[in-house]
């Protein structure tokens, strides 16, 4: 089990969930661009787990000054490469106030997620739409039991809404849905047009409204809550029914 009692200690963070094509990789390129205008960009890391390169090409091209490490993670050699993430992410442990981002791949591998169970919080990308929400669910309930059994706060779940409909504004069957687990509710991303056509090769997303308002305010909500440890207070004050805090639009 990692120590995180010492608050400028590295902090990882896993983008997961079982479920594929919820935005994890896109969540992870968007989230260290953000962190690069809160936080010093060297003190960011990623690393990107898919064998498409994806994370490693896009932020190269728009954010070189952030370090990008690709540790691909493949069925057949599944267990030699997480135990070479498993070592990045020590490495990494012991630079301090530094910020490790981890994309995975989709799909159910044990291996992973034990190493998942050892990380300081876990961002999990779903929609509303229930073909999501119930894997996003089953996910929640196996990473909560595991929280439950060595009874550790860490890691701290954040469902982060993604692909949310313009205009939107009722989240609580989500939040009815994840009442009974120990989950945090991040600010919705809304399905966004420039986002879809990034993977062509348009970076312009910076030049997008939409898109910068909301990866802005993601970026923010994770600097002060995860960063910056507010998460670890309301996990602390042992208000569990203050569990589920919808971050919305103000
Ligand atoms: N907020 C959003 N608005 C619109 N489209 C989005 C949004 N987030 C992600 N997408 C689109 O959804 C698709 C899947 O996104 P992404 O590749 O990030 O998911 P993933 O969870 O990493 O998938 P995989 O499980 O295959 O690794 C992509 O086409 C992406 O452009
Ligand atoms: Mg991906």
């Amino acid at each position: 089990m990692s120590d995180f009692s010492n608050k400028d200690s590295a902090k990882s963070i896993f983008i997961a969930n079982v479920k594929g094509g919820v935005g994890k990789s896109t969540l992870t390129i968007m989230l260290a661009r953000a962190l690069a205008t809160n936080l010093p960009p060297q003190n960011i890391t990623v690393i990107d787990t898919d064998l498409q390169r994806t994370t490693t090409e896009f932020l190269s091209a728009s954010n070189p000054e952030i370090n990008i490490e690709f540790v691909p993670i493949t069925p057949a050699f599944e267990n030699t490469n997480i135990a070479l993430l498993q070592q990045f992410i020590k490495q990494n442990s012991f630079k301090n106030s530094h910020i490790v981002i981890i994309d995975t791949p989709a799909g159910s591998s044990q291996r992973l997620w034990n190493l998942v169970g050892e990380s300081y919080c876990v961002l999990i990308p779903t929609s509303l739409s229930n073909a999501d929400l119930a894997p996003t669910e089953s996910f929640i309930k196996s990473m909560d039991k595991v929280k439950a059994r060595y009874n550790q706060i860490y890691p701290h779940l954040v469902v982060c809404p993604n692909k949310i409909p313009f205009g939107q504004k009722d989240y609580s069957t989500m939040a009815k849905r994840l009442a009974n687990h120990d989950v945090v509710i991040g600010p919705a991303i809304r399905d966004l047009a420039s986002v879809r056509h990034f993977y062509n090769g348009n970076y312009k997303t910076d030049t997008n409204v939409n898109a910068s308002e909301d990866f802005g305010r993601f970026g923010d909500f994770v600097n002060k809550f995860v960063v910056k440890g507010e998460l670890d207070k309301i996990y602390h004050s042992g208000k569990n029914n203050l569990n589920v805090v919808p971050f919305q639009k103000k």
